[in-house]
C-alpha cells in the first residue's frame, strides 16, 4: 500500500476495536480497485464529540461507528439518512460541506445480504427473535421494505411491545405484533422468514438458542442469524433440521462494509469483488463452507 499526499483516510471509531474485520474489507477493496484510500481503526475511550470533530478537522473522508457509539453519534451529524433516522443508530459517516452525513449500512447491508441470497422481505410475514437494539433495527428495515406482517418474539414481552408501538405509530394499520417467546404456537400456521436478532448462541455459548421446541422451526422456510461466530449456530441447525434454509450473519458484515465503501468512494462494487472479499473474511474466520 502506497501512502502519499493524496491518500484519502477512512476509519473506525469504537471501544473496543481490536477484533474488527473492517480494515481487511476496506484496504483489500482499495488495493484491488487501485483506490488511494487507507482505513484505520481508532479506539475512542469516551470523548466521541472531540473524536468526530477532530476527524472532520483532519479531513477524514469517512468513518464507521461501532459499539458503544452508534446512537450517541446521531447528535453530532449534519444530516441523517431517513432509514438511519428511523432506526436512531448510525454506523457510517461521510464527510460533506459543513459536517458528516450519517447512514445505517448495518441494515442496508443486511438487505443486500438478503438480496444476494434471494431472500425477500416485501409482502412477507417475518418473525424477529429479540427486541433489543439489533432486533429493533431489523424491524425498521422490514417495515421500510414493506413486509406484510412482523412478529416480534422476545423474552421480555414489554420490550417487544415498545418496538411494536413505535413502528405501528407510523403505519395506517398494525404491522408489528409483539409476543412472548412461549407464545410462538399462536403464529400463523405457515412457513415464514425468521431473523434471529438476540445475542443468544454467540460464541462461547454456542449450544444456546432462544426457542428449543422443534414445532417452532416447522414454521420457518428461511432462518437468518445475525450471529456469525459460530458460523453454524444452534438456531441455524434447528432451522435446517426442519427443512429450512439457514444463514449466518457474515454477509451482513460484508455488505455493511461494501455499502460504506461505496458511499465514501461514490462507486459500485461488483458482486464478483464482493465475493472475493467474502472469501477473505471466511479465511480470516476459519469458515470453510
Ligand atoms: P443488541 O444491541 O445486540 O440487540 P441488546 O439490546 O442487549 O443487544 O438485546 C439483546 C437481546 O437478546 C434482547 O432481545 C434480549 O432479550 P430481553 O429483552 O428479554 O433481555 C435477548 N436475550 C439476551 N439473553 C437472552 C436469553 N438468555 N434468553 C432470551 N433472550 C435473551
Amino acid at each position: 500500500m502506497k501512502i502519499d499526499g493524496k491518500s484519502k483516510l477512512c476509519g473506525l471509531i469504537g471501544k473496543p476495536v481490536e477484533h474488527t474485520m473492517s480494515p481487511l474489507i476496506h484496504n483489500t477493496l482499495s488495493e484491488i480497485l487501485g483506490k488511494n484510500m487507507v482505513y484505520v481503526p481508532f479506539l475512542v475511550e469516551e470523548d466521541l464529540k472531540s473524536a468526530v470533530e477532530g476527524a472532520y478537522a483532519l479531513n477524514i473522508r469517512g468513518l464507521n461507528i461501532t459499539v458503544p457509539y452508534k446512537e450517541k453519534v446521531v447528535d453530532l451529524l449534519k444530516e441523517i439518512d431517513p432509514l438511519a433516522g428511523q432506526i436512531g443508530a448510525v454506523n457510517t459517516l461521510c464527510k460533506t460541506e459543513g459536517g458528516y452525513v450519517g447512514y445505517n449500512t448495518d441494515m442496508t447491508g443486511l438487505y443486500r445480504a438478503f438480496c444476494s441470497e434471494g431472500i425477500k422481505i416485501q409482502g412477507e410475514k417475518v418473525i424477529i427473535l429479540g427486541a433489543g437494539g439489533a432486533a429493533r433495527s431489523v424491524a425498521c428495515l422490514c417495515s421500510h421494505y414493506k413486509a406484510a406482517q412482523i412478529f416480534i418474539l422476545n423474552r421480555n414481552v414489554e420490550k417487544a411491545k415498545l418496538v411494536a408501538e413505535e413502528i405501528n405509530a407510523l403505519q395506517e394499520e398494525p404491522l408489528v405484533f409483539p409476543m412472548a417467546l412461549e407464545e410462538f404456537d399462536q403464529l400463523p400456521k405457515e412457513k415464514m422468514l425468521c431473523i434471529q436478532a438476540t445475542s443468544v448462541g454467540l460464541a462461547p455459548c454456542e449450544e444456546r438458542v432462544v426457542i428449543e421446541n422443534q414445532s417452532f422451526y416447522e414454521r420457518i422456510h428461511t432462518g437468518y442469524d445475525l450471529i456469525y461466530r459460530p458460523a453454524n449456530t444452534r438456531f441455524m441447525q434447528l432451522v435446517k433440521a426442519q427443512g429450512g434454509r439457514a444463514f449466518h450473519g457474515l454477509k451482513m458484515l460484508l455488505y455493511q462494509g461494501i455499502e460504506a465503501y461505496e458511499i465514501w468512494n461514490e462507486c459500485r462494487v461488483e458482486e464478483s469483488l464482493c465475493n472475493t472479499i467474502y472469501e477473505k473474511m471466511k479465511g480470516e474466520m476459519g469458515i470453510e463452507e
